[in-house]
C-alpha cells in the first residue's frame, strides 16, 4: 500500500480501517491453530518484547511502562490469526493507524519492528509455511503504519488513544 496516498480525514479513515474483526479472513484450520494458539501467541508476543526493549532506536516511542501493550499485543495477534475477538470485546474496533498516530513511525521502523516480529516467530519455532503466510499480510500492514512524512494529529483522539 503507498504511503501518501492513505486518506487524510479521521472519518474516511474511520470507513477505511483495513482490519476490521470480520474481515479477518477465516483459513481452515485457523491460522492460529496451525501455529500452535494462544500459548505460542504469548512467547511469540513476548520474545518480540525483548527485542523491542534491546532495539534502542525502536524502545524510544514505546512508553516507559510495556506491560499494558504487550498484553494488548496478544489479544490483538489471537484475534487477528482467527482467535474469538477479544481485543475488539475489551477495547472496540482496532483503528490501528489512528491509535499509532501518537507514535512517529517512519519506514526504518517499521522493518525494524517487522524484523523484530519474523525473528520472535522464529525463535519460538513456528514453521516457515506459517510464517510466509503470516506475514504476506503483515508486512503491508506495518508499512500502512508509517506516517513520519504525514499530517496527521499526533494527540491522543478520543478512543483511539492507546490506553
Ligand atoms: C510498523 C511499525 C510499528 C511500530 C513502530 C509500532 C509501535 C507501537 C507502539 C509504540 C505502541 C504503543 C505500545 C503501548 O502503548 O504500550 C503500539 C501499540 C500497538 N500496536 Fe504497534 N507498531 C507498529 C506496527 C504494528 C502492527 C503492524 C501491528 C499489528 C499487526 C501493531 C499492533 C499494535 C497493537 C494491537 C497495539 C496496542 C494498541 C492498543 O493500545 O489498543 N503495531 N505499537
Amino acid at each position: 500500500m503507498a504511503a501518501g496516498g492513505w486518506p487524510r480525514t479521521l472519518e474516511s479513515m474511520n470507513e477505511q480501517q483495513p482490519i476490521a474483526p470480520r474481515s479477518v479472513p477465516q483459513r481452515q484450520p485457523r491460522l492460529l491453530d496451525r501455529i500452535g494458539g494462544r500459548a505460542v501467541i504469548e512467547r511469540i508476543v513476548d520474545d518480540f518484547y525483548d527485542r523491542v526493549e534491546e532495539d534502542a532506536e525502536l524502545r524510544a516511542i514505546f512508553p516507559d511502562d510495556l506491560e499494558a501493550g504487550r498484553e494488548k499485543q496478544k489479544l490483538f495477534f489471537e484475534q487477528w490469526l482467527g482467535g474469538e475477538p477479544r481485543y475488539s470485546e475489551q477495547y472496540g474496533h482496532p483503528r490501528l493507524r489512528m491509535r499509532h498516530f501518537p507514535f512517529v513511525i517512519d519506514q526504518r521502523l517499521a522493518g525494524l519492528w517487522l524484523r523484530h516480529m519474523v525473528e520472535a516467530f522464529r525463535a519460538v519455532g513456528v514453521g516457515e509455511a506459517e510464517i510466509m503466510e503470516v506475514f504476506a499480510d503483515l508486512g503491508p500492514l506495518a508499512h500502512h503504519m508509517v506516517n513520519a512524512d504525514q499530517d496527521v494529529p499526533r494527540a491522543p483522539i478520543g478512543d483511539a488513544f492507546l490506553t
